[in-house]
């Protein structure tokens, strides 16, 4: 596990950037394994800079994103689709039919977990995985459990992640209660693992997450196994180690 210390959000989100380029510039039909949440708002901005200065091509690359919540249509404001078009796709040069995330919509979640998890095989292997992570230890939508999931599967989300992600909604209320996401064996099956982490209220989730026991219980915890993992996280994410 690497371990990097940035000074702030956008020392961190240019370090990010810089790392996920790499892997862009080195191997242009890559896989990347995206993410959402406000952590890798930063970074896209930088990806997307890069691309305007002719840095980067995203003509062969392809996506497939972490999660989607269950029932909100891609249109809508706050599905994970719309968030990718409108924080990077819509601004780089990747064909739209490159760029993958799991179907909220589906009637049958747990064969459009198989068919996920197929997709991300024919498709090669994830080369590089982005990461966040939410204040429980979650990653994706993995929340803290007895066991580590494997696959792509449906899940309900806690109170407590409901009522972090209520921020981006009119209300808690709309906030859905379940999404789908790559498991935990679909996260550790790439690559490379990049983890970012920002700003004081992940502070505790880093130390417990890196620095503490491997278990169910902090999800992220398990990337300690992972043979290719950076961390990145900014001073504020590093008070309490
Ligand atoms: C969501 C996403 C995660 C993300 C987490 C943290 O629940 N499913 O992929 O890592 O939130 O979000 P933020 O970066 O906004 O703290």
């Amino acid at each position: 596990m690497r371990f990097i210390q940035t000074k702030d959000y956008e020392s961190l989100s240019k370090t990010a950037a810089d790392i996920l380029a790499a892997q862009v510039l080195l191997k242009p039909h890559c896989v990347l394994g995206l993410a959402t949440g406000s952590s890798p708002e930063g970074l896209y901005q930088n990806l997307i800079e890069q691309y305007h200065q002719g840095k980067l091509d995203f003509s062969t690359v392809h996506t497939v994103n972490l999660d989607e919540y269950v029932g909100l249509p891609a249109d809508h404001d706050q599905s994970y689709a719309y968030f990718m078009q409108d924080k990077l796709f819509s601004h780089i040069n990747i064909p739209a039919q490159n760029t993958f995330l799991p179907n909220g919509l589906s009637d049958d979640i747990a064969a459009e977990g198989i068919r996920y998890d197929n997709l991300i095989s024919k498709l090669g292997g994830i080369d590089m995985q982005l990461l966040g992570i939410g204040a429980n230890g979650h990653i994706g939508f993995n929340e803290p459990d007895t066991h580590f999931p494997c696959g792509t599967h449906l899940v309900t989300l806690t109170e407590k992640t409901r009522q972090d992600n209520s921020r981006f909604f009119e209300s808690i209320d709309l906030v859905p209660t379940h999404a789908v996401t790559m498991g935990i064996g679909t996260i550790m099956g790439a690559k490379r693992i990049l983890l970012i982490a920002s700003g004081e209220n992940k502070a505790q989730i880093v130390k417990d997450a890196f620095f503490g026991p491997v278990t169910p219980q902090v999800p992220a915890s398990i990337l300690q196994l992972h043979p290719d993992v950076t961390i990145i996280a900014d001073e504020k994410a590093c008070t309490l180690l």
